[in-house]
């Protein structure tokens, strides 16, 4: 069952064409990711789809339904998805606990302070982060901040998550921790994933379908295996780089 189509995308900025025709369609939990090189527009893409820069022509469809942005803050399809933007921050103002309350309280502003420290707990329990609940953000690391967002992106138990450069700036060992987790999260709860990344190995781990960018469009769009194998140069270039060594 498909959870999210794009047909015919096209997006920019002002009258700058960035990406233009984009088609693919995501399955009900697949693992999906975006790659291809810096500045090629998977950012733009992931925000395309969100309405936090709207499409200028296409459709999206998420769960069968067309989405037409804007879309008010409060619509269905902002609690049925999370978002992790690439600089997505926690606010400093507020502790870990509250940034993953904020959702709860922007969605059903009936819910009680209590219900919602609960179910911001519980989140915080999957990260692994309840004990740091307390703290503000700017006394957690980056790996911890990122997944202080990833709870909060979690916490309206969203189908899809969009999730922008998990991975950047952390450390091997880190990164492998995060990308386990995303596995996890997508096998025991079935929720889909839109990661972008051009983290080779994170790709090798997770990726089921990869759909990269290249020149204003898709330059591919498979399996990780058929990514693997294809002869397209640009595709080849994308792996056969990340995988020279040193020396
Ligand atoms: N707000 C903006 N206004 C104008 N141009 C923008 C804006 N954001 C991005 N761009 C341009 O759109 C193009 C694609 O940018 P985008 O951020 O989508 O790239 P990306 O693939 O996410 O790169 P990276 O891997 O470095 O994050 C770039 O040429 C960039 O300069
Ligand atoms: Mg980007």
């Amino acid at each position: 069952m498909s959870l999210l189509t794009v047909e015919n995308l096209t997006v920019g900025y002002g009258d700058t064409v960035i990406l233009s025709e984009v088609n693919f369609t995501i399955r009900l939990g697949e693992r999906f990711v975006v790659l291809g090189t810096s500045g090629c527009g998977k950012s733009t893409l992931l925000k395309a789809i969100v309405g936090l820069n709207p499409p200028s022509s296409g459709k999206i469809f998420f769960a069968g339904d067309e989405v037409v942005h804007p879309l008010p803050e409060d619509t269905a399809f902002y609690r049925r998805i999370g978002i992790l933007y690439q600089n997505s921050a926690l606010l400093n103002s507020m502790t870990l606990e509250e940034n993953v309350m904020l959702p709860i309280k922007m969605h059903f502003p009936r819910f009680s302070d209590a219900d919602a420290r609960d179910v911001a707990g519980e989140k915080l329990s999957m990260v692994n982060l309840y004990e740091h609940r307390t703290k503000i953000p700017q006394e957690l690391s980056g790996g911890m901040r990122k997944r202080g967002a990833l709870a909060r992106a979690l916490v309206l138990d969203p189908e899809i998550i969009f999730f922008d450069e998990p991975q950047a700036g952390l450390d091997p060992v880190t990164t492998r921790e995060l990308d386990l987790l995303f596995i996890r999260l997508n096998e025991q709860m079935g929720i889909t994933f839109f990661t972008v990344t051009h983290e080779l190995l994170s790709i090798r781990r997770s990726a089921q379908k990869v759909l990269m960018l290249a020149d204003g469009g898709v330059a591919f769009l498979g399996t990780l295996d058929e990514a693997m194998r294809t002869d397209d140069f640009r595709v080849r270039r994308f792996f056969d780089v990340g995988t020279e060594r040193a020396g």
